[in-house]
């Protein structure tokens, strides 16, 4: 069969070259969106009197009947196919004969294939926020298990200050919670119609754009026609945006990593998301969270493998924006299974409460409450940190806990310093306190719980 496009041409291609031409393995993906773009377009037409009534209901038929055999697996595409539009058009062509030659009216595959991304993204995006939704209603629920639980909070990795599980699980809450902020406004950017553009600069047809944008149920449609078929920035918003979610989703992922380590034994992972070795009997690895870990690769290389494409290329189309396609599947999947696996791991773990316990007497996690408690005693805040680095290093050479200190040591350190005006020194006696906004106090905790529960509840 002759391509489609075949009227000014002498030859056909070579094999090799046919292969590279074609996207149909892989843009075969956006069948169904190409064929709502279809209908839309067909409607449109016979509304503007551009084809008839009667040619209008047969290709949307036809078109309805082409859907559900790719569905059923009936058709099978062909490298001669070269892509989706093609073989989508191509088959209602053999068809309906003159009728589906009319379908291609006032429409280029550049417009065509900017509506399908474009259809396509919007509908990723709403599936991608349903995983995040559901990643934030286990962070809430988990947290508040565990509002009150301590631990130890790093920075550099060192012991740092003792904060609670809840306080920690609520921080990715926050991260998540931007994610989901982000997806919603890359959707609003990718809700513009690009259809009608055509090929590069409208049409002489009187068509209705505004109308189609409303059949496709796009907020409205894009204002040059240039510019639409020549971006993808929609694409890579969106691939932006997921690069900062598996980028979170990979820290998270290496938190499990470690705390599932002998060494920590914060959590134990949940067998069903680990594996065993093949040599060494006694083995079970945190698999899911490595590969967690390991997926932001692939996602962030899709984004810059666009961002390459897309560099330097003069307007208008140009057949490097199929390179979008395989990248775009790519992180689409990736980040939807990442975020579902995440979520089920957090809900599958419990924290070992006896083994956490036992880090948090290391480090001089209460050290700055010390401090602090100094400062409400009037002692500079500078003075006061230097008093706290001093007893330190006391309890360091000596082996001791702060809670160790004897007047007369307290004395020898500083001669301000005496019992009285040590504070609570427990854990949880430092936790208690710290109720600044934002803070790791357990009532505050709850509070950004609550506040989260209230803005997860205004997304549904
Ligand atoms: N398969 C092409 C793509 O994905 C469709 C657009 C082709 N347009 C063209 N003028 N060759 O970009």
């Amino acid at each position: 069969m002759a391509n489609l496009w075949s009227g000014r041409f002498e030859k056909g291609m070579e094999s090799i070259v046919e292969e590279f031409n074609a996207s149909i393995f892989f843009d075969k993906r956006l069948y169904d969106c190409d064929i709502e773009g279809s209908i839309a377009h067909v409607t449109m037409l016979s509304e503007q009197g551009i084809v008839t009534f009667d040619e209008k209901e047969r290709i949307i038929q036809e078109l309805g009947n082409i859907k559900s055999q790719i569905e059923k697996g009936e058709i099978e595409f062909d490298v001669h196919d070269e892509d989706i539009h093609m073989a989508i058009e191509g088959i209602l062509i053999n068809r309906l004969g003159d009728t589906g030659k009319r379908l291609h009216t006032a429409r280029s595959r550049n417009d065509q294939v900017a509506v399908d991304t474009r259809l396509y993204v919007k509908k990723e995006i709403i599936e991608v926020l349903e995983n995040l939704k559901f990643m934030e209603s286990v962070l809430l629920e988990k947290a508040d298990k565990y509002f009150d639980k301590i631990m130890v909070g790093f920075t550099h990795m060192q012991h740092a200050q003792p904060v609670t599980i809840g306080f920690h699980l609520m921080a990715y809450f926050q991260m998540f919670k931007r994610d989901i902020e982000r997806f919603m406004d890359s959707y609003e950017r990718t809700d513009y119609n690009p259809l009608g553009s055509c090929a590069l600069a409208g049409t002489t047809i009187p068509i209705n754009r505004h109308r189609t944008s409303e059949l496709l149920g796009f907020k409205n449609v894009t204002e040059n026609a240039m510019d639409s078929v020549s971006d993808r920035d929609y694409i890579l918003e969106f691939m932006s945006a997921a690069s900062i979610c598996i980028m979170h989703i990979s820290r998270m992922a290496e938190e499990f990593v470690y705390w599932n380590s002998q060494e920590f034994s914060y959590i134990s992972i949940d067998d069903s998301f680990c594996t065993g070795s093949s040599i060494m009997p006694q083995k079970k690895n945190p698999d899911m969270a490595e590969l967690l870990r390991g997926k932001t690769g692939r996602v962030y290389g899709n984004l810059v493998q666009l961002l390459t494409v897309m560099k330097g290329t003069p307007l208008a189309y140009n057949k490097d924006f199929q390179e979008d396609k395989e990248g775009l599947f790519d992180t689409v999947d990736t980040l939807k299974k990442s975020l579902l696996i995440l979520a089920k791991m957090i809900e599958k773990t419990e924290f070992n409460m006896e083994n956490i316990h036992k880090h948090l007497n290391k480090g001089f996690l209460n050290a700055t409450d010390v401090a602090e408690y100094f400062v409400k005693n009037n002692i500079p805040f500078r003075e006061a940190h230097e008093m706290v680095g001093k007893m330190v290093k006391y309890c360091e050479n000596y082996s001791k806990d702060f809670s160790d200190l004897s007047d007369e040591e307290l004395k020898t350190i500083d001669e301000r310093l005496n019992l009285n005006l040590l504070p609570d020194l427990s854990m949880e006696g430092c936790v208690r306190g710290r109720v600044s906004y934002g803070g790791t106090a357990p009532i505050e905790v709850q509070r950004q719980i609550n506040e989260g529960i209230n803005w997860l509840n205004t997304l549904v």
